[in-house]
């Protein structure tokens, strides 16, 4: 049975002081899938990502990758299983290039072992087809503090896929971005978990083209997961519509 999922989450909790920032959280991801994670500001996304990335431990509950529990490794540990994240509030190092903000992940352990034996041509081949996949390769040699945000976005999702990820954390890699800039960046998402079979957690705000992204969503209120399913499903379902409406928010049955 867990060999059939990439991914397991089983009864997360995670308590900072009075605040139960997710509640019993459970799930399960097949290899392959786009997957979102929907929810109203503060409704433990992040925290859930924060979580399975390993930059704190949950207070109870397992994450099984492949069937092999990860729980409370450190965050190069997991990394170096292949998962992978993005950050809410990119972090480029705005003065080096474009391609050595792309090296760097390729220098951490797992990038090593991947294609440490690959020599500078190689390494240098590898960097370039990771920021073709992007289309930044032609700004490769540019500072990354000339990017747009919406580059820098692209950036981003680069440096996580230097690591070979078998599975990437995407949180809000949208966000900031004008309705212009959100659709090549949803493609290029779109394309590395098509095309490079990469799994795919994504957070998103922009329900427009979250919706059209994702196959899947898991909905989470106050911590709790509140629903599960397409996102045909997903709008129609009175707990997330109400988790939306009843914080004066988004338009949710519009986008
Ligand atoms: N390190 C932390 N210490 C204390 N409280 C935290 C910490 N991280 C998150 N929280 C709290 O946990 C709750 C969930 O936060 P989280 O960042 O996971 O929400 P989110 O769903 O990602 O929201 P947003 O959509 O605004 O990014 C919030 O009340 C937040 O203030
Ligand atoms: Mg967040």
């Amino acid at each position: 049975m867990t060999q059939d999922y990439i991914l397991e989450v089983q009864d997360l909790y995670k308590r900072f002081g009075g605040l139960e920032a997710t509640r019993y959280v459970s799930f399960r991801v097949k290899a392959g899938e786009l997957l979102g994670i929907l929810g109203p500001n503060g409704a433990g996304k992040t925290t859930l990502f924060n979580q399975l990335s390993g930059a704190f431990p949950p207070t109870s509950g397992r994450i099984l990758f492949k069937g092999w529990e990860i729980t409370g490794l450190k965050p190069y540990q997991i990394a170096n299983r292949g998962i992978v994240r993005t950050f809410q509030i990119v972090r480029p190092f705005r003065e080096l290039t474009v391609a050595e903000n792309v090296t760097i992940p390729c220098l951490s352990h797992r990038g090593r072992g991947l294609i440490g034996n690959l020599g500078q041509g190689g390494l240098r081949r590898w960097v370039t087809e990771v920021l073709e996949m992007v289309e930044l390769a032609p700004k490769m040699h540019l500072a990354a503090g000339l990017l747009t945000h919406g580059e820098l976005k692209k950036l981003e999702v680069a440096r996580a896929l230097a690591m070979r990820p078998e599975i990437i954390l995407l949180d809000e890699p949208f966000a900031g971005l004008g309705y212009q800039e959100i659709a090549p960046v949803a493609e290029v998402i779109r394309r590395l978990n098509a095309e490079n079979g990469v799994t795919v957690l994504i957070i998103e705000h922009k329900l427009r083209e979250f919706m059209r992204l994702v196959k899947r969503i898991v909905a989470l209120n106050y911590g709790e997961k509140i629903a599960e399913g397409t996102p045909e499903e997903i709008v129609q379902n009175p707990l997330v519509v109400e988790a939306y409406l009843g914080k004066g928010g988004t338009a949710l049955a519009n986008s």
